[in-house]
């Protein structure tokens, strides 16, 4: 999809489809709709006016209505979408419209469209935000399917009545949303097609192309490192594991500025091991790798955008099978850190790769951590496909990563990490064991990921419940989403300020 941004008289735009959002400035509860049409454009507003008053469209949520050859202009079709209710919409109600919009114009074979930016909000978080919405919007998950009918949109205009308050906002929100949807082609792979090898490659194929210093150790890199957590995951598999690290280093950051260390879980499959899951649903676990992939995106992004702080990215990529050479419940292994972990479940995995990526995260200079896994099937028990888990252990990281989940639009709710969980992991045998059973599942995960961060600053993104929709939304094919590569970016940019 080719996207541009650009001025001029609206009215002589040639499209197949033009866009424009509306709200409804109603206030109270059962108020009638009153809709408001976000533009000035008074062409526009002719060509509206009469639709607006037969009551047959509300301007809810992503409510759409088209208009077929639209009086005064020379798009063949005009597409009102709805933001809600004026008083409550926001840019991110401005990302997702405007993915409605492409996802209307798919399945109906309209290849080219140009959407208007809204007037009344912040024009740059707005142009940003049309930017990352269609792109999300124009990804779509079934790439094996040999009767795919390639519907990409092949051309999108922004238009903008100042380009220049635009551009900047507009221009980040290519970068973040081709990283994001870079991530969920990532993501979406089988895990014949996305071994931790595979995922190393892909890896060092982006650095390559953006400019990133990328390397790619195998299971030496592991024994060297005394990696015993990362290694006892696959050591069970006939796949090489991939201990994959980006760096980011800018001239522009300050010598002795922070270095943030982004780790995430690279579990390429998880069957398991020999605490072996269920069958069903069994193949959903290709997507164990999120973490990591939404580290991978990020990398990609940072590179763009140029900030001024130097970060570092690891993936722990395996794959968790369960074999002869499988490790068993009851073995204990002995961590980079030298903890000693009793292994209860060979499933808590994730865990484990990330205990051995935190540590040697720290060991190559990161001042702040952040981590990204799909760590617990507890987390979406405790808050359903709507919001992942955040955990920290420092307020002041934590607020500087809430704010920038207000600015990515993402949904993220803190859990808590009171010492009084940490019994729930104590070990009659080692220093720590790896569950803590049913209860506080998504809690004692990160209990046991804190005893790794230690001391230094840290934040850890529970993304099980939303890296993979399972239904389709108006503005977003189900599957792979990206989550917290767009809140990542964000984070780390706050460190260059
Ligand atoms: N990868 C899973 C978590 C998961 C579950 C991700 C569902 C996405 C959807 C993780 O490795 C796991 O198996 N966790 C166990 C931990 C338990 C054994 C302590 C879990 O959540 O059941
Ligand atoms: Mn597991
Ligand atoms: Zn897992």
């Amino acid at each position: 999809m080719k996207i541009t941004l650009q001025t001029g008289n609206t009215a002589a735009i040639e499209t197949e489809l033009l866009v424009a959002f509306t709200t409804d400035t109603a206030t109270g509860k059962d108020a009638k709709p009153e809709i408001s049409l976000l533009t000035e454009d008074e062409v526009i507003r002719k060509a509206a006016a009469n639709v607006l008053t037969t009551g047959e469209f509300a301007s809810g949520s992503n409510e759409t209505i088209l208009l077929h050859t639209p009086a005064g202009l020379k798009a063949t079709r005009l597409l009102l979408v709805g933001l809600g209710k004026a008083a409550k919409a926001t840019p991110h109600d401005v990302r997702k419209a405007a993915g409605t919009a492409v996802r209307f114009a798919k399945p109906r074979k309209l290849r080219e469209l140009a959407i208007l930016l809204p007037n009344g909000f912040d024009a740059a978080a707005t142009a940003r935000a049309i930017a990352e919405g269609t792109i999300l919007a124009d990804f779509d998950p079934d790439t094996y399917r040999s009767d795919r009918k390639d519907q990409s949109i092949d051309s999108l205009t922004v238009l903008a009545s100042d380009q220049k308050a635009a551009d900047a906002g507009f221009n980040e929100g290519v970068i973040i949303g081709e990283s994001q949807n870079f991530t969920r082609s990532l993501v979406n792979e089988p895990g014949n097609r996305m071994t931790p090898t595979i995922l190393g490659q892909r890896a060092a194929e982006m650095a390559q192309a953006v400019g990133l210093k990328c390397e790619v150790f195998g299971a030496d890199k592991l024994h060297e490192l005394k990696m015993g957590a990362f290694w006892s995951v696959t050591q069970g598999s006939d796949e090489p594991p991939a201990l994959i690290v980006i760096a980011y280093e800018p001239k522009t950051a300050p010598a002795n500025g922070p270095v943030l260390g982004l780790v995430g879980k690279g579990i390429t499959f998880d069957t398991g091991g020999i605490s072996i899951k269920p069958s069903d649903n069994m193949e959903k676990m290709k997507y164990d790798m999120a973490g990591g992939a939404a580290m991978i995106g990020a990398m990609r992004a940072i590179a763009q955008i140029k900030p001024a702080v130097k970060v570092i990215a690891i993936v722990c990529a395996a794959e968790n099978m369960p074999s002869g050479k499988a490790q068993k419940p009851g073995d204990v292994q002995i961590a980079m850190s030298g903890k000693s972990i009793e292994i209860i479940n060979t499933d808590a995995e994730g865990r484990l790769v990330l205990a051995d990526g935190l540590a040697y995260a720290k060991q190559l200079g990161a001042t702040h951590l952040i981590d990204a896994a799909t760590l617990t099937g507890a987390v979406a028990v405790a808050l359903g496909q709507v919001n992942a888990g955040v955990f920290a252990n420092d307020e002041e990281t934590y607020k500087i990563f809430s704010d920038a989940v207000a600015k990515s639009g993402e949904r993220f709710w803190r859990l808590p990490l009171d010492d009084d969980y940490r019994e729930q992991i104590r070990s009659d045998i080692a220093d720590i064991k790896n569950s803590g059973g049913r209860y506080g599942g998504a809690i004692t995960a990160a209990m046991f990921l804190k005893e790794f961060a230690e001391d230094t600053p840290w934040i850890h993104l529970d993304i099980a419940s939303m890296a993979w929709q399972d239904e389709n939304k108006p503005w977003a094919a189900k599957g792979p989403t990206g989550v917290a590569v767009r809140s990542i970016v964000e984070w780390v940019r706050s460190y260059a300020k």
